[in-house]
């Protein structure tokens, strides 16, 4: 399918087969079986609606102590290592990147959403970020480097990918909202976003 771009988000419509996707899905279930999602939460103290795991030399963490990466997963065993279609689908969409480091993984229950914020918690502001969705479709709103101004939104579907590099990386983006029952891969619903970062 044709690439979509909105502003300098490079959007891939049905990246992955739902081969792909069903294979992806049990390396991740492999995975948060050794790092559970835990629900992080901000550090004023509010629980965020996602839940959160990562695989990956980091994980990203936000709890009272703040936002950061993390080498090891709050209950002390380190990040599974990212799975290998995922390497493979980054050195194809951004060959002149640096490898990943983190995958967060991302669950949305059918009421979260998440916020609109930048994704700013990497050394290197260079790098692109590459997200991955699978499950129910959600509704992605992308800004620009400030809050303030017009945002456009699109409903990313189940194998989508996003690349976010040049100005998008530093764009405002956010899940408005997910929609309930609108994909059959996950048994239980519910949408599973990847990140793919640089992180040092
Ligand atoms: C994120 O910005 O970390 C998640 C975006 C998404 O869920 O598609
Ligand atoms: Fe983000």
């Amino acid at each position: 399918m044709p690439v979509l771009r909105v502003r300098d988000f490079e959007i891939h419509p049905g990246y992955f087969s739902t081969d792909e996707q069903a294979a992806l899905v049990a390396e991740l279930r492999a995975i948060l079986a050794k790092a559970p999602l835990v629900q992080p939460v901000t550090p004023r103290g509010t629980p965020m609606s996602v839940r959160m795991s990562a695989a990956g030399e980091y994980g990203w963490i936000s709890d009272r102590k703040g936002y950061r990466y993390e080498a090891l997963h709050p209950s002390g065993v380190p990040w599974p290592p990212i799975p290998e279609c995922l390497l493979t689908m980054w050195a194809a969409l951004v060959p002149d990147a640096r490898k990943p480091e983190c995958c967060l993984i991302n669950w949305y229950d059918p009421a979260a959403r998440m916020g609109l914020h930048q994704d700013r918690d990497e050394a290197d502001l260079t790098q692109p970020v590459v997200s991955v969705s699978l499950g129910d479709e959600a509704l992605f709103r992308m800004g620009n480097t400030s809050r303030a101004g017009k945002t456009e939104s699109v409903w990313l579907r189940s194998g989508d990918v996003v690349v976010m590099g040049g100005s998008a990386r530093l764009a405002y983006h956010g899940i408005d909202r997910i929609r309930p029952n609108s994909s059959t891969l996950l048994p239980k619903g519910g949408r599973i976003n990847l990140t793919l970062r640089v992180v040092t």
